[in-house]
């Protein structure tokens, strides 16, 4: 966990400039397949916000509902809060979560959750932390294949792996979500699930 924190420390620098210039739009497609949710939500949880890059997309899809914009890297929630003035920063490791259970109506995941160390821990954590009928999204804006050929390409996250289709859905299931749909194809990779209990 300290090798993987210290590598996205390090990592806040270089981070935006590292993206191409067409994920914003791409990341504002994705976004809008789930509107209902993020207007529905009272709360939503950006978890490894990184630098933000999805808080202004947020914002545009549900002006009023307050985020919460969380990831273990000071470095990347620094550069988040010059983004973003109005979302709530919390530096926290997902595994361990310091918010009260049933807190947020949707919870997204881009680009995070391959790193975090016990997946079915994490999702068992962020399950506690969503509201009966919340949502999680766990979001790629490209393909599982060149996620882990990115992951692989490095020595501290090359075990970072975004696990298949059907895998991701078993995890989700026997983390207790309902209505588990996912999709793993050639332009993204999309998990949802929703908490009943
Ligand atoms: C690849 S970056 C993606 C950042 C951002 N979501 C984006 O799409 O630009 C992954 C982020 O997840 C954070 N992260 C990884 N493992 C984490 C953990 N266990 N708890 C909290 N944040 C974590 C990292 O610090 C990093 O900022």
């Amino acid at each position: 966990m300290r090798a993987h924190q210290a590598f996205f420390e390090r990592l806040a620098e270089e981070w935006d400039a590292a993206q191409s210039p067409a994920r914003q739009e791409r990341l504002r497609q994705l976004l809008s397949r789930f509107d209902n949710v993020w207007k529905e939500s009272p709360l939503i949880l950006d978890v490894g916000t990184g630098t933000g890059a999805l808080l202004p997309l947020l914002r545009e899809r549900a002006a009023l509902t307050p985020i919460v914009a969380m990831d273990f890297a000071y470095a990347m929630l620094q550069r988040a809060r010059e983004r973003e003035r109005f979302a709530l920063m919390a530096q926290a490791d997902v595994h361990h979560l310091p918010f009260p259970a049933r807190t947020f109506g949707a919870i997204i995941c881009h680009s995070s959750f391959p790193h975090f160390a016990d997946k079915p821990a994490a999702l068992s954590e962020l399950k506690r932390t969503l509201r009966i009928g919340g949502r999680l999204i766990v979001m790629h804006d490209i393909c599982r294949e060149r996620v882990n050929a990115i992951h692989r390409s490095s020595a501290v996250t090359r075990c970072d792996l975004l696990p298949t289709g059907a895998e991701m859905e078993q995890m989700l299931l026997q983390a207790g979500f309902c209505e588990v749909q996912v999709q793993d194809c050639q332009a993204h990779f999309l998990a949802v699930g929703v908490s009943h209990v």
